[in-house]
């Protein structure tokens, strides 16, 4: 039998390869490598599909949320509020911004940002500045310049109530909406569905290839309505230049390049549908799983349209269940095992194990299963059924010896 992979990037190209080595071999031959008309394109075609009015193209996710947190003035010295069950990349950039990262818990069922825990640090542990307009960590003494919500596993977090508390101490949201393109949350405040990108004044995205939207290498994108910060971000990804040779700033080399352009043009135009089968694997995983006791589905709130970039269960023998199903041949991953405040690169911050309980005990029990847009439903009911029988062999005391003969 075959095995099953954790994710099948062939498969899903397989139907546009020859439209994307034809780009390629075009672009090759024209040597168009850095900027041009199809970097535009894709810009424009990606603001228009997120719902902003700008998409800025940069060279990764990780460029993309340094970018952001620059262009907001996000400074040396500011606090910046994020969650610690993300990747590393979320903090890396507020760190590489010169800006002091805080982790605050995130929501049980959903696992992104928990409003509740954002408004009790921002009224319990900060005071607003009424003369600058600023808020200000009451033991640091250092503002609160951002937050980034991280739209975990494809679905966007809780933004209504996060947006309030933001203006109120106005404050900065930058959407961390790597793993979330095309998802949508429906605003109580707005009466309509929101895409992630179009939320926050500014949005992160990643085309990391195993991305809903990959390129073919690194590549990412910022989106936001506002043109002045628009504008420096163009600025900051190539250099400073507000043409060339003329340094406004000193920026970076964060440039999407042009044959990734091409290649995520291509795919764009793809996204709305396999954004859409993968909603169609989620619901069969769920239909498929729904009855096996200790396993714990994704949540999907009403105001929910995740894009299931992941999909993730729980079980407390998370780490015998994903032995048992590689045994099995079917590849799963882990996002993320170990939150970041309990991280070496971060005990300089002084957080301990306890700290950010629901967070530490996701880490402990997600599992994340295949999944990918041709995912078939013979593949799905086999990682059923072997979740099934590995919770079986549980009640009944199988040893994991056992384990070891279970593909045989
Ligand atoms: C939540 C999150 N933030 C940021 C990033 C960074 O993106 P990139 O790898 O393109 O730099 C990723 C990518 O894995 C991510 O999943």
């Amino acid at each position: 039998m075959n095995n099953i992979p954790f994710l099948d990037l062939k498969a899903q190209h397989n139907e546009l390869m020859d439209e994307i080595i034809e780009t390629i071999g075009e672009n090759a031959r024209n040597a168009n490598f850095v900027g041009g008309p199809l970097v535009e394109e894709f810009e424009q075609d990606f603001a228009r599909f997120c719902g902003s009015k700008y998409a800025i193209g940069v060279g990764s996710g990780t460029d993309a949320l340094r970018f952001a947190l620059m262009g907001a003035q996000v400074s040396p010295g500011d606090m910046v509020i994020t969650v610690p069950n993300t990747f590393i990349a979320t903090t890396e950039a507020i760190t590489q911004a010169g800006a002091i990262p805080v982790f605050i818990d995130v929501d049980e069922r959903t696992g992104c940002m928990a409003p509740d825990k954002l408004r009790d640090y921002l009224e319990t542990h900060c005071y607003i500045d009424m003369h600058q307009g600023v808020t200000i960590n009451k033991i640091t003494d250092k503002p609160v310049k951002a937050v980034i919500p991280v739209h975990l596993f494809g679905q966007v977090a809780d933004m209504d109530p996060i947006m309030d508390l933001a203006h109120r101490h106005n404050i900065t949201i930058i959407e961390d909406a790597c793993q979330a393109h095309g998802a949508q949350y429906f605003s109580q405040k707005r009466q309509s569905w929101l895409r992630a990108g179009s939320i926050g004044e500014s949005a992160a995205f990643s085309f990391y290839p195993g991305k809903n939207l990959g390129a073919f290498g690194e590549a990412g994108a910022v989106t936001t309505n506002n043109e002045q910060l628009a504008n420096r971000i163009r600025m900051l990804r190539d250099h400073g230049q507000v043409r060339k040779y003329i340094h406004e700033i000193e920026g970076y080399n964060g440039r999407l390049d042009t044959i990734q352009a091409a290649i995520l043009l291509i795919k764009l135009r793809h996204l709305p549908r396999w954004n859409e089968m993968r909603r169609e694997c989620a619901a069969r995983y769920n239909e498929l799983l729904t009855k096996i006791s200790g396993v714990e589905l994704p949540y999907e709130p009403i105001w929910s349209r995740s894009v299931y970039h992941l999909y993730v269960i729980q079980n407390v023998q998370r780490d015998t269940m994903q032995q048992f199903l590689s045994q099995k041949g079917i590849g799963t991953g882990l996002h993320y095992p170990v939150p970041l405040h309990l991280q070496k690169a971060y005990s300089v911050l002084g957080y301990k194990e306890g700290s950010f309980p629901v967070s530490e005990r996701m880490c402990k029990d997600i599992l994340s299963l295949p999944m990918f847009p041709t995912l078939g439903y013979e593949q799905q009911q086999r990682v059923a059924m072997a979740v099934m029988e590995f919770n079986d062999s549980q009640r009944n005391g199988t040893s994991e010896d056992t384990f070891s003969n279970a593909n045989q």
